[in-house]
């Protein structure tokens, strides 16, 4: 396996474990950590996804050496990177933790997640155009609604680096953690959310998505349409019932 899994109440840490390429995703990795999650999406006992790596690298990108001696017929028939859409499609909240480099499919992989937690030593960069392609796993896209045009553009066309304080600036991580803490402080943060709601959550989670796909009226009456349709679950009554009367909400599971 070249993932870890292990399970903490209702979250659910995955590790990347190819220490020896840094963490470099290739297909097989791939392939576990979306069939993994996949069966996990659909257990309500589990609340929440850590997504993380080791000290020196969350990812240092897609595998180099799987996709050098490829075509264009291979990667065009193969499809290649479209299998990471299943990752998108879990509908369980996502956190990335992200100490040192996520670089390339690393940056993508962490912008596919719902949060990003960085600790002080992580470094955040699209460099694929020092191997003379581009970001394909959704960079030029993801980047640009999270950091802006000009931002993008800097990253993508110099290769640069960016390191956690400017990721943090630029929107693209919500919190920094020191790295010691990180991975305990994004466990905690997951456990919060795992602790409310996992419907309520899944829908949370979709519509904010939407925000980076429709028009803001769109957009609002989306959002008005999931929360009158919250109204039909138990939790709803249960979280609004418990407020009145004064104590702690039990979202049950499911
Ligand atoms: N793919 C395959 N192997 C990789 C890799 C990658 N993306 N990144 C690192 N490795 C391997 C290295 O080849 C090396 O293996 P060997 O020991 O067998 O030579 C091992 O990991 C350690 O790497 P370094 O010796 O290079 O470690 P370093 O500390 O000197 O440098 C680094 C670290 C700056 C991250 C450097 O490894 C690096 O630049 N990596 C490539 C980063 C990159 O270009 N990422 C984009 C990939 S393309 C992509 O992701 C496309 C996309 O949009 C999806």
């Amino acid at each position: 396996m070249n993932i870890k899994i292990e399970q903490r109440k209702r979250v659910v840490i995955i590790t990347l474990n190819r220490p020896k390429a840094l963490n470099a995703l290739n297909s097989e990795l791939m392939r576990e950590m979306v069939s993994v999650m996949q069966k996990l999406d659909k257990d309500p006992s589990v609340g929440c996804f850590v997504i993380t790596g080791s000290k020196k690298a969350f990812a240092a990108g897609a595998d180099i050496k799987e996709m050098e001696n490829k075509s264009y017929m291979d990667m065009f028939h193969e499809d290649y990177f479209a299998a990471w859409e299943a990752f998108t499609a879990i509908r369980t909240p996502k956190i990335a933790a992200v100490s040192g480099y996520a670089l390339g499919g690393g940056c993508e992989l962490a912008m596919m997640c719902d949060i990003i937690y960085a600790s002080n030593t992580a470094k955040f960069g699209q460099p694929e155009i020092k191997l003379g392609v581009i970001p394909g796993i959704g960079g030029t896209q993801r980047l640009t609604k999270m950091v802006g045009k000009t931002k993008a553009m800097d990253l993508i066309l110099t290769g640069r680096l960016m390191n956690a304080e400017e990721a943090e600036r630029s929107g693209l991580v919500s919190r920094i953690i020191p790295v010691e803490t990180l991975l305990e402080e994004s466990v905690e943060a997951a456990a919060i959310i795992a602790s409310y709601s996992k419907t309520t959550a899944m829908v949370a989670r979709e519509a904010i998505d939407r925000a980076m796909e429709l028009s803001l009226r769109e957009g609002v009456l989306y959002e008005r349409r999931a929360f009158h349709a919250l109204f039909a679950t138990e939790h709803q009554k249960e979280g609004m019932q418990a407020f009145v009367e004064k104590r702690k909400a039990n979202f049950s599971i499911p």
